[in-house]
């Protein structure tokens, strides 16, 4: 993993651990965004090429997820997939649950309560005291009325790793959908819609995918497409775009239908090349390599009297690790005066290993934590 370190100058200078904000920009996506201002200065506007990256971009969503690409919306943001998916869902029948878990990043719960308007009831699944979700008491939430089951693959505040095979059974043997939240696992963890049978899984570019703000993606299961009829939509989700046509709706066949207005096209060069740089390096090479960093981060944290926060065997952990912390935001501010880029959540400190990250960057993190003790909990 060397060789790719070289790609993402800020190795230069500083310890970046910190994927699960954001993910280092490369080489090629600063040459991505740079060919999208030498196009503005050289021919202005280039819809047709633009829309082609719009569909590269799906393209390149879908591969790193197993699904086809007609069943892949391009969207801003994971917040934007996932109310264009809600806005086309019926809570107005015998189903009308929603069960979505302690561990939702607040877009996610934030969106399912406001559909309380709409009908829906809302519970959330609680976890176990390792950290992943309590099985359980999800059994024991979902039932007949429950319509949609929404869970995140590794929770944001600490790292946990769900086992969605086994919460989509669940959901599934009561007749319930199931939606994913991928965004602080994909691109760290392999992930396979069909492998694990999701109906909806919701993610964006800018963290491990290292890519933009501004993109994000719905992968929706192509039997249900057809009859979702969004009722958040625009000119970007009709059967034809340049119809322009303004006495109807009239929704793409596929799952286009979930976007809406002009993509965000600066965003979508760089989302292209932090996809194919991913892609190029593989999951599955992450994943085995960011397994041994954390091993090693977290022996350290035990050895130094730190807790982490998730008692979890490395299989049940997501790219990041949590340390507790009497002060995360000082503990953050601590590190980032040794030049270490961490990030911290609810009295965690969140170190977040990718693939272009090294035992220097572990043991950089150890030595900070040695130094400020006092900030460990
Ligand atoms: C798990 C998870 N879901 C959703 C989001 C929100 O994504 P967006 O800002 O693209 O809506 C985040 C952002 O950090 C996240 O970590």
């Amino acid at each position: 993993m060397d060789n790719y370190r070289r790609d993402f100058p800020i190795f230069e200078h500083t310890h970046y651990i910190n994927s699960c904000s954001y993910g280092a920009l490369s080489h090629q996506a600063e040459a991505a965004y740079s060919e999208y201002l030498n196009c503005r200065h050289t021919k202005g506007t280039d819809w047709m090429y633009w829309c082609q990256i719009h569909d590269d971009v799906r393209d390149r969503f879908a591969t790193l997820v197993g699904a086809k690409a007609d069943n892949v919306a391009v969207t801003t943001s994971a917040s934007a997939s996932l109310s264009s998916l809600i806005s086309a869902l019926d809570f107005s029948g015998a189903r009308k649950g929603v069960v979505t878990t302690e561990q939702a990043f607040p877009t996610e719960a934030q969106n399912w309560h406001a559909q309380t308007s709409r009908g829906a009831t809302v519970k959330h699944v609680r976890e176990t005291r390792r950290g992943q979700l309590d099985l359980d008491h999800l059994r024991a939430l979902v039932d007949e009325h429950t319509l949609v089951v929404a869970v995140p693959l590794v929770c944001y505040r600490h790292g946990a790793l769900n086992d969605i095979a086994a919460i989509c059974k669940i959901a599934h043997d009561a007749g319930a959908l199931m939606l994913v939240d991928g965004y602080q696992g994909l691109g760290g963890v392999p992930f396979d819609v069909h492998e694990l049978d999701v109906d909806f899984l919701i993610g964006g570019a800018l963290k491990y995918l290292l890519s933009s703000a501004g993109v994000g993606f719905l992968y929706v299961r192509e039997s249900l497409i057809k009859d979702l009829y969004p009722l958040q939509t625009g000119w970007f989700a009709q059967a034809d775009i340049h119809a322009m046509k303004i006495h109807g709706n009239e929704p793409a066949p596929n799952a286009r239908r979930f976007e809406q207005g002009t993509p965000s096209v600066p965003a979508l060069y760089a989302a292209k090349a932090g996809l194919d740089y991913l892609l190029n390096v593989g999951v599955d090479n992450i994943r085995a390599h960011v397994q041994g960093l954390n091993r090693a981060l977290k022996d350290g944290v035990t050895g130094l009297g730190g807790t982490l926060t998730c008692d979890l065997d490395d299989a049940a952990q997501g790219p990041m690790v949590a340390v507790r912390s009497s002060d995360d935001h000082a503990l953050v501010a601590a590190l980032e005066a040794d030049k270490i880029v961490t990030s911290c959540r609810d009295g965690n400190l969140r170190v977040s290993a990718h693939f272009y990250n090294d035992m220097s960057d572990i043991n950089a993190v150890l030595a900070a934590l040695d130094n400020n003790k006092a900030l460990l909990a």
